[in-house]
């Protein structure tokens, strides 16, 4: 099947001056220069001229670390904010329509209700895999996007290459992977596939692995025709400047990130094993992610009585094919040791 780009872009973007703002007509080359450009205040507080509009300085460290080219990147106020620019370049409201695969994370849903556009579901099997032929057979000339969470939320699993190559292969729209959890995965990032298939976009985000949920940065990685289109749209100052200088510091930092992860990773592990001794847990789901979906006899209670004794979790229970589960975001050794009394102290009332 050949993927044109073009015939996929609404007619408005496609036709759009994006705005102009003054950092992007002047671009400082280091030097000490009067800037009288932006109606900025002069008075340096650390905030008080616009941030980068292309976040340069953060997107080349990016570039390193993830071997991609800056063409390729978009950055966005959180991989949400990524999310919707996707749906306004590419969606036309109450004609087009996407594809989601619940039990999955839910803004692709609310995304698609915002902008009007219709949002076509395709359950996951039992085992919570892609049910191919089904997605395939609801791809019709209005369908825009496919979104595929990997690992997924809440189920935790990642979905095998064949079968998302199979989507990206058999479909004329855009496929777009989110790795928010990818970091605590021990499988591939789609990233390198981005050459190979120019209908990929790749999301991800510094909420999770990265410790930053509080500044809002999601990353966007597809083709340069792709970041191009969606440069047109995005705010001109959509990441502000306290954000990307965090954002510069943290991500320089990798070693710090590598061993948090890490330590995640062994507390997901202790977990692993020590879950099912709990009486009311039935399951616990493989999880390449930094969460754990486990089955319990009745989830409404247990999420009540861990909500008594201090644990915070999430309920899933409302979720199509996640009857009685409960989802455990894994914390600090501190955390999931009150996690475990907690589960234990409720086992033996
Ligand atoms: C699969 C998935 N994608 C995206 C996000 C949102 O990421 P961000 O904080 O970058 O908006 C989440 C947050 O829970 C998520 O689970």
């Amino acid at each position: 099947m050949s993927f044109n780009l073009d015939s996929i872009i609404r007619e408005n973007v496609k036709g759009l001056s994006p705005y102009s703002s003054a950092r992007d007509e002047y671009v400082s080359s280091g030097s000490a220069m009067v800037f009288l450009d932006a109606n900025e205040n002069p008075y340096d507080n650390g905030v008080n001229r616009y941030p980068d509009p292309q976040q340069r300085k953060l997107k080349a460290i990016l570039t390193m670390q993830r071997n991609v080219k800056s063409q390729n990147i978009l950055l966005g106020n959180g991989s949400d904010e990524v999310l919707d620019l996707i749906f306004r370049a590419f969606c036309e409201p109450k004609i087009d329509n996407i594809i989601t695969l619940p039990p999955t994370y839910g803004m692709y849903k609310v995304l698609a209700g915002i902008n009007d556009v219709e949002n076509q579901e395709v359950l996951l099997t039992k085992d919570f895999e892609l049910d191919i032929e089904a997605i395939l057979a609801k791809i019709n000339s209005h369908t825009k996007l496919i979104f595929i969470c990997s690992p997924n939320n809440p189920t935790g699993n990642s979905f095998n290459t064949k079968s998302i190559e199979t989507l990206l292969n058999n479909f004329n729209g855009l496929v777009v992977v989110d790795e928010a959890y990818i970091d605590f995965s021990p499988k591939e990032s789609w990233i390198k596939k981005l050459k190979v298939y120019p209908n990929l976009i790749v999301t991800q985000t510094l909420s999770k692995a990265y410790g930053m949920a509080g500044i809002r940065l999601g990353i966007c990685m597809a083709s340069q025709e792709i970041i191009a289109t969606l440069n047109k749209i995005k705010p001109p100052y959509n990441v502000n400047e306290l954000t990307q200088n965090q954002a510069i510091k943290r991500v320089s930092n990798a070693q710090r990130i590598n061993s948090e992860v890490s330590e995640i990773l062994n507390q997901k592990n202790i977990l692993n094993k020590m879950l099912p001794n709990i009486s009311f847990i039935s399951k616990v789901y493989p999880s390449d992610a930094n969460f754990l979906l486990v089955k319990v006899d009745d989830a409404n209670k247990r999420y009540t009585q861990l909500i008594d004794k201090g644990v915070v979790v999430r309920n899933r229970t409302n979720q199509v094919l996640c009857e009685n589960t409960l989802r455990f975001t894994i914390g600090s050794i501190e955390e999931s040791i009150k996690l475990v009394k907690a589960l234990n102290s409720i086992a033996n009332e």
